[in-house]
């Protein structure tokens, strides 16, 4: 796609509206977001016990890429693309244990922090140093391996600052995972988003996320009290019932729109000890707690990534475009590390996220079928869906400012 052309469909674009259909369906549109914005976001790539010791390797997908991800002699966690520096062969397809990485078609091989450390028959001038594999920006705390292709490797301070005490005190770093599902989505990234940024369609669609997030009767709708209701359980909640000892101090009774990173922290209400039908626990005590308040807590990165924090398990959401008509959600239940299976029941742990995704993968791909009509135009956000209008418009600006550059290297006469 032409800057320019992009530039015009940005202009045209009415705030506080949905998108113009070419932002879901224009595989160009795709193209020069993977390339641009989504490469220079961040994401989860696995949890730290996926890596459980030196030597030991993921082969993950990102933006098309394949990406190996490895723990080093030292115990740092890294990310390379899995793209041989001899004549570009996969090296790896999949995840497993080892030494060093070879190379299977003429046997380079490379050590575990991706320096080339053998290749037969080369011409002497040849140097070696300069042929270790390309990485990636990896950063791990808290017990979440995050990675992005671009991203700014420093961006990630403020939030290992802000989430490291909180994720350490819940017991995510020396979790370990009870169970994943994967969703595979047919619609592009930004449907996904929308609509996870967004309870306008909670009532409609998730009956059960409504019977247990009491915070629901608040933000699925404009409430009529202004939400002072729901402060006020919050507030009588931190005051009677919260663990005191928890880092996470704010309400957390809303999150804000225009954030990029946060945290979060609510009753689950009703009563409720932790997500599960009934309420009652589905696994032993995580982390530090040392008894039930019955809190969620959220650690997010907008937009792609989150971790919650309950009483007796973690979860992590991981939000990954894989094409310009499918996106990837992939769900992790995290339990204490020292926990036993005897001790957890996974169906009545995975049950609330399990049903309530499947849901929003129907949604989103109904929506996806509607965009793609010849009579689609972009309608209006309400005022419940603040989240997915600040999402957008984000979105919007940075593409903007993405094309001016694109636009003003394709002017530039060489
Ligand atoms: S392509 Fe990897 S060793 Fe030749
Ligand atoms: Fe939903």
């Amino acid at each position: 796609m032409q800057a320019s052309r992009l530039a015009e469909l940005i202009s045209r674009q009415r705030s506080g509206w949905s998108l113009e259909q070419p932002f879901y369906v224009s595989e160009d549109i795709y193209k020069f977001e993977r390339s641009g914005w989504l490469a220079g976001q961040w994401y989860i790539l696995a949890h730290s016990s996926e890596l459980r010791q030196p030597g030991y390797y993921l082969v993950r997908e990102l933006l098309g890429e394949s990406l190996l991800l490895v723990r080093d002699e030292q115990g740092n966690a890294r990310g390379f693309y899995n793209v041989c520096r001899h004549r570009g062969s996969r090296i790896c397809s999949q995840d497993g244990h080892r030494k060093v990485f070879v190379c299977p078609y003429h046997g380079w091989t490379y050590r575990l922090d991706g320096s080339l450390r053998s290749a037969a028959a080369l011409p002497i001038a040849i140097d070696q140093t300069t042929l270790g594999l390309h990485s990636i920006p990896v950063r791990e705390f808290g017990g979440v391996i995050w990675g992005s292709l671009k991203g700014e490797v420093h961006a990630l301070d403020a939030v290992q600052e802000a989430f490291e005490p909180g994720l350490r005190y819940y017991g995510i770093p020396s979790a370990r995972i009870a169970a994943r599902r994967r969703y595979s989505i047919e619609g592009n990234w930004k449907l996904v988003l929308e609509n996870f940024f967004e309870c306008y369609h909670c009532f409609p669609a998730h009956p059960e996320y409504c019977s247990v997030m009491k915070w629901v009767d608040w933000t699925a709708r404009e409430p009529a009290d202004g939400g002072v209701g729901w402060k006020e359980i919050v507030h009588k909640w931190f005051a009677e019932e919260a663990d005191p000892d928890s880092p996470l101090k704010e309400t957390g009774h809303a999150l804000p729109e225009d954030i990029l990173f946060g945290t979060s922290r609510m009753p689950i209400g009703n009563g409720r000890k932790t997500q599960s039908q009934d309420g009652n626990p589905v696994a032993p005590l995580m982390g530090q707690q040392r008894r039930f308040d019955g809190g969620v807590c959220g650690f997010f990165v907008r937009p792609f990534a989150s971790v919650s924090a309950l009483n007796d398990h973690g979860m992590m959401f991981q939000i990954t475009p894989t094409g310009v008509g499918d996106t990837e959600v992939v769900l992790t239940w995290l339990v204490d590390g020292a926990t036993s299976d005897a001790e957890i029941d996974v169906p009545r742990m995975i049950w609330l996220w399990d049903v309530t995704t499947s849901q929003d993968k129907a949604l989103i791909e109904r929506n996806a079928a509607g965009v793609r009509s010849r009579s689609y135009v972009p309608g209006p956000y309400s005022t419940v869906e603040r989240v997915t209008a600040q999402f957008v418009k984000r979105y919007l600006m940075e593409q903007s400012a993405l094309s001016e550059a694109m636009y003003s290297e394709t002017m530039q006469v060489p």
